[in-house]
């Protein structure tokens, strides 16, 4: 092939390929196999790597880039994006005809138009020339997050419009959601991860997405795309807002709806035209009773006037349109049976009883698990084993119990009655009088307790050591790697390559990140302990006060209580912790290891790097981005966020953005890599993990 026919491929396959997607996702009706467009898509990325100078902008393989952006942009919106008001009755509805009507003048004749309420976030879709260039969530309403490169890989919102008879500029607003498929897909894999870690059911719990709506948003605000794509987003798309050039469009919604799916939009098939309020009805009954039957979240109807020219007659409010009503459904109850009452130790030994259920389906989510908070609820809702107990589903993956159908209750059914003993160390559990929590008081031996503590340690606001995450702390305590976070210190390598899932490199870097966190100053260090009341501000306040830990471990409750803003309860925690044993030892141990335990007066500071300014992008082989930053500063130099003229170094990192690197060299400024900074400030580059991979020759 020569160039030119290698281009005209290019481009058949762009077209060919999004005409499939619009047909699979906008119109549910595909015509080729997944597997003939899977190799379609396949040939358009190889050719694209060989020649990317034929790369398409609309080509459905540049929907991932690999822009990482550290915080969304907040832009203000053209349009506000106003929220609806909340109906919950036919009254409410009723009233709100009525309402249309009187502000409406008498011979006007209108519709209305009913659609589903998609239960996920609000965007605002911005197409200049028929191209994507920006969206925006809801944000306050005013100002939004642009969150277009995530957007970008939804394979239902078209990044260029079909036809060519769309307007200059058009605004198009519509809900991202997640179906249940993805969602349980999504949760399932999570889980399955998190089992083969050794984590307990309830740990787990806590940490899968509590419905489709927060997994949507939490998609959204991933920083890398390429991991939004794998999460199967979806979006509805229910009001068009239109500026430039005179074009044709429907003077009401239900007809542009449809208009603007020839441009590529999904706007579902679930609108309808209702000639009266009668009519309303008679939808919001069909989908009360259908809502079960649709593959993703609704939370109710929405109902609007169908013609714009009322849009403007009747104006909005400050918050919500007056042509448009939300009717929500009444939360979904179940009934499900109560197998068995097991307990969960939390960090500070608080246990909460947990209700383990035959699993039973609320708004397309599998329930399985309900808390039951204390004995007293316990008590209060008389609970047997075997008991048909009724929960509804507030939005939460751990829904509540609301009360048990005692008619159902089996014969010779058992009281449940709350544990005496803790299920993790056998300690006998402690209740103060007056109070309605138990505890575990085996501080220093209950593994869930002693768990906790590790995890506060290497928590960012503490000892950040950014690869040690929840999970990784619970794997390393259930192979008996590590008791407590001194032993963090002594891992090596191969202590963490003996664990499931981790590869050579992943090792490495884990314990890199455990090395340099030793330089972490002291006021993190004293946060890291985990003394009871302290949090990151006392612990500032305190070791600015006592400058080191000597000072402070001698101090009386007053001398403490004399820091400001340290009050007396505050004061006697600390002097406390510094009375036990286990904390002295632990203590001298991090001493010897060489942490921190003085504050680093100005004096101390290196200033190899003069105050020179670093922009830092990209992942890098020995260091986390956020550790490079740390050692930036501790060396005297500056972080900025974003490349100018005034910047003296871009430090690049793999998986640097093109457009970076390509303003970096516009500007004529110097461009290091990871081994070029850490010879600048003198870390000895040898004794590192020798993995890396220069990007720069
Ligand atoms: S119309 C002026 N239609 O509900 C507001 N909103 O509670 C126009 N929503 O912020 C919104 N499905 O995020 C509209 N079919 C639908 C909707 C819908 C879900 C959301 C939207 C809005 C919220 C208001």
């Amino acid at each position: 092939m020569d160039s030119s026919d290698i281009e005209k491929r290019i481009h058949y396959l762009n077209t060919t390929l999004n005409d499939h997607n619009y047909l699979y996702y906008v119109l549910a009706k595909p015509k080729i196999s997944d597997q003939e467009f899977d190799i379609l898509l396949k040939e358009l990325e190889t050719l694209e790597q060989q020649y990317p100078e034929y790369i398409q902008e609309n080509s459905p393989i540049q929907r991932v880039g690999s822009d990482l952006t550290k915080k969304f942009k907040s832009v203000k919106h053209q349009y506000p994006m106003l929220s609806l008001s909340n109906s919950y009755n036919k009254e409410e509805l009723i009233d709100f005809d009525e309402r249309v009507k009187k502000n409406l003048p008498p011979d006007a004749s209108y519709d209305y138009i009913c659609e589903l309420k998609y239960d996920g976030l609000a965007v605002s879709l911005r197409y200049e020339k028929g191209k994507l260039v920006q969206a925006l969530t809801r944000g306050d309403g005013v100002k939004g997050d642009d969150i277009t490169n995530n957007i970008k890989t939804i394979p239902s919102i078209p990044l260029k419009l079909r036809g060519d008879d769309y307007p200059e500029i058009l605004e198009i607003r519509g809900e991202v959601i997640m179906s249940h498929k993805s969602f349980n897909k999504l949760n399932d894999a999570k889980e399955i991860e998190l089992l083969k870690l050794g984590l307990f059911e309830d740990e787990i719990a806590e940490q899968l997405y509590k419905n489709p709506r927060n997994a949507a948003s939490g998609s959204l605000k991933l920083q890398n795309p390429k991991e939004v794509a794998k999460r199967g987003l979806d979006c509805f798309l229910y009001y068009v807002f239109i500026e430039g050039k005179e074009i044709y469009l429907p003077d009401n919604l239900c007809d542009t709806l449809k208009k603007v799916q020839e441009w590529g939009f999904k706007t579902g098939f679930y609108f309808e035209r209702c000639k009266n309020i009668e009519e309303v009805f008679q939808y919001v009954n069909f989908w009360s009773e259908e809502r079960p039957t649709l593959p993703f979240d609704i939370d109710g109807i929405v109902v609007k006037v169908n013609e714009f020219k009322y849009h403007n007659t009747l104006g909005h409010t400050a918050k919500s349109p007056r042509w448009a009503i939300a009717y929500k459904f009444p939360s979904e109850k179940v009934e499900t049976i109560l197998r068995e009452v097991t307990y969960q130790v939390g960090r500070t030994g608080a246990i909460t009883p947990v209700a383990n259920l035959v699993p039973v389906q609320i708004s397309g989510t599998t329930v399985k698990r309900a808390s039951i908070h204390n004995a007293d609820i316990i008590n209060e809702l008389d609970l047997y084993l075997g008991d048909f107990v009724y929960m509804e589903k507030g939005g939460e993956i751990i829904p509540k119990i609301l009360g048990v159908n005692k008619e159902k209750r089996p014969k010779n059914a058992h009281k449940v009655t709350f544990a005496t003993h803790c299920p993790e160390c056998q300690t006998a559990l402690t209740k103060k009088e007056g109070e309605s929590v138990h505890y575990c008081p085996n501080i220093y031996n209950c593994p869930p307790q002693l768990i906790g503590k590790i995890e506060h340690f290497t928590s960012r606001k503490a000892m950040y050591i950014n690869a040690l995450g929840e999970r990784t702390v619970a794997q390393l305590f259930r192979n008996n790697l590590i008791a407590d976070y001194t032993d963090l210190y002594k891992l090596t390598i191969a202590d963490v390559e003996s664990l499931d899932g981790f590869k050579e490199k992943a090792s490495e870097k884990l314990i890199h990140g455990i090395e340099i966190s030793k330089s972490m100053p002291f006021e993190r260090v004293l946060y890291a302990l985990g003394i009871r009341h302290v949090g990151e501000t006392v612990a500032k306040k305190l070791a600015f006060y006592f400058e080191n830990i000597d000072s402070l471990m001698i101090a009386t409750q007053l001398e403490i209580a004399e820091v400001p803003e340290v009050g007396v309860k505050i004061a006697e925690s600390v002097f406390d912790f510094f009375r036990q044993a286990q904390n002295i030892l632990r203590i001298n141990k991090l001493k010897e290891i060489g942490l921190v335990f003085e504050i680093v007066k100005e004096e101390d500071f290196v200033d190899l790097l003069q105050s020179k300014s670093f922009v830092v992008s990209g992942k890098f082989n020995h260091y986390s981005r956020e550790q490079i930053k740390q050692l930036i500063e501790k060396n005297g130099g500056k972080n900025v966020s974003s490349i100018s003229a005034k910047t003296d170094f871009v430090l690049a990192g793999e998986d640097m953005g093109p457009s970076k690197l390509k303003k970096a060299k516009d500007l004529e400024i110097t461009i290091i890599n990871e081994v070029a900074f850490l010879n600048m400030i003198q870390l000895d580059v040898v004794s590192l993990p020798t993995n890396q991979r220069d990007l720069f020759g």
